[in-house]
């Protein structure tokens, strides 16, 4: 017999309550990038737009990022930590297959009464992770979800290969997401396009490693030209696609906060969108590299303490990468 079930329900509109986040304290410049690779100051910064980027101590962890980041954005929210109902932590770094990174993290910040799992979406990982946590308090599963986003990519770098070792860099960012009287994140536009998994790959798996060995321990391959042509044509769309979904106009916009893959591209999405000069543009890798699911984050906050972007204005995400996958959303800014 089929029995009509009980299931929640509710109607609650939800916001980013705060943001927090953790830069590791070492500068890695692109002249000690430059002892690696053969490269120059000028040609980073030129085609990339990264000055310095930020790599975690050989001890300082993924989980030790994260519950840095976690700690500060639990600490701005006001809520208790046995209040989160969820921990979703957005990482492609954390180097255990098992337990994930977000139970170690759950338990670290005392979120005793919280359910937890990591979330691999890459480079779009936090905004993957904000669409769920939001639809999460809005289906009244739960009432706060932490959402962190947190790499450690300077483990996963070939330092010898020019293609990949100065772009990527350490960090963790998060937020903590809850209801609100007036709704603060739009509806999600996101998509995957795994026939171009080869984009953003590894040089091989573990289990080859393992078995068939190799001289390079698996690290990250991109072929930059291909996710670059990607970025600038796809990521427009779905950008715009977010705005329409939630209802405004690009000169609505308080700030405009991409995932920091490339000034470039950045650039490219400015123009496509046709942001006017009033809208402040995230330029976060220029001091922090790119640092994957933690960028947006780290972006949000640092562009809130400087007084950059306005508390509670109007910001557009985008994360995009390793998939390639892609998630959109319009936020009001804590
Ligand atoms: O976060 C996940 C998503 N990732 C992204 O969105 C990254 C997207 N891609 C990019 O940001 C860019 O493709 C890169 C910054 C990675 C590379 O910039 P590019 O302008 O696409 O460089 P390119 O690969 O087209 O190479 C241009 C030239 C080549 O030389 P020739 O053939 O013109 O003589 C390369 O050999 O630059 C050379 N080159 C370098 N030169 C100095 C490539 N890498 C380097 C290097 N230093 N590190």
């Amino acid at each position: 017999m089929t029995i009509a079930l009980a299931q929640t329900t509710s109607t609650v509109g939800t916001r980013i309550l705060s943001v927090g986040s953790y830069r590791p304290p070492r500068i890695v410049t692109n002249a000690e990038i430059c002892t690696r690779i053969d490269s120059t100051d000028e040609w980073i910064q030129e085609r990339s737009g990264i000055v310095e980027r930020r790599w975690a101590a050989p001890d300082e962890s993924v989980v030790d990022m994260a519950t840095t980041a976690a700690e500060r954005a639990m600490a701005a929210s006001g809520i208790s930590a046995e209040k989160l109902g969820m921990v979703i932590l957005a990482t492609v770094t954390h180097p255990y297959v098992t337990p994930s990174a977000a139970a170690e993290v759950q338990d670290r910040i005392g979120a005793s009464n919280a359910a937890s799992m990591d979330l691999s979406a890459a480079c779009a990982g936090f905004s993957y992770a904000v669409a769920l946590a939001s639809d999460l308090v809005r289906c009244g599963t739960c009432t706060y979800v932490l959402v962190v986003g947190v790499e450690k990519l300077s483990d996963w770098v070939d330092h010898d290969d020019r293609s990949t070792a100065f772009i990527f860099a350490d960090g963790a960012g998060a937020v903590v997401i809850g209801p609100s009287d007036i709704p603060g994140i739009g509806p999600v536009v996101w998509g995957s396009d795994g026939s171009q998994k080869d984009a953003i790959n590894m040089t091989q798996s573990f289990i080859d490693y393992r078995d068939v060995g190799g001289e390079v321990f698996p690290a990250l391959t991109m072929q930059g030209q291909q996710v670059f042509r990607w970025a600038v044509t796809e990521m427009s769309k779905a950008a715009q696609a977010a705005l329409d979904a939630a209802g405004i106009t690009a000169d609505q916009l308080d700030a405009f906060i991409p995932h920091q893959a490339n000034n470039r591209i950045t650039d490219a999405l400015v123009r496509a969108l046709a942001l006017p000069d009033t809208v402040a543009v995230a330029r976060d890798i220029t001091h922090m590299g790119n640092t994957s699911a933690a960028s947006i984050p780290l972006a949000m906050d640092a562009m809130l303490e400087s007084g950059e972007a306005p508390h509670g204005g109007t910001a557009l995400l985008i994360g995009f990468g390793a998939g390639l996958v892609f998630a959109a959303q319009v936020v009001t800014l804590p």
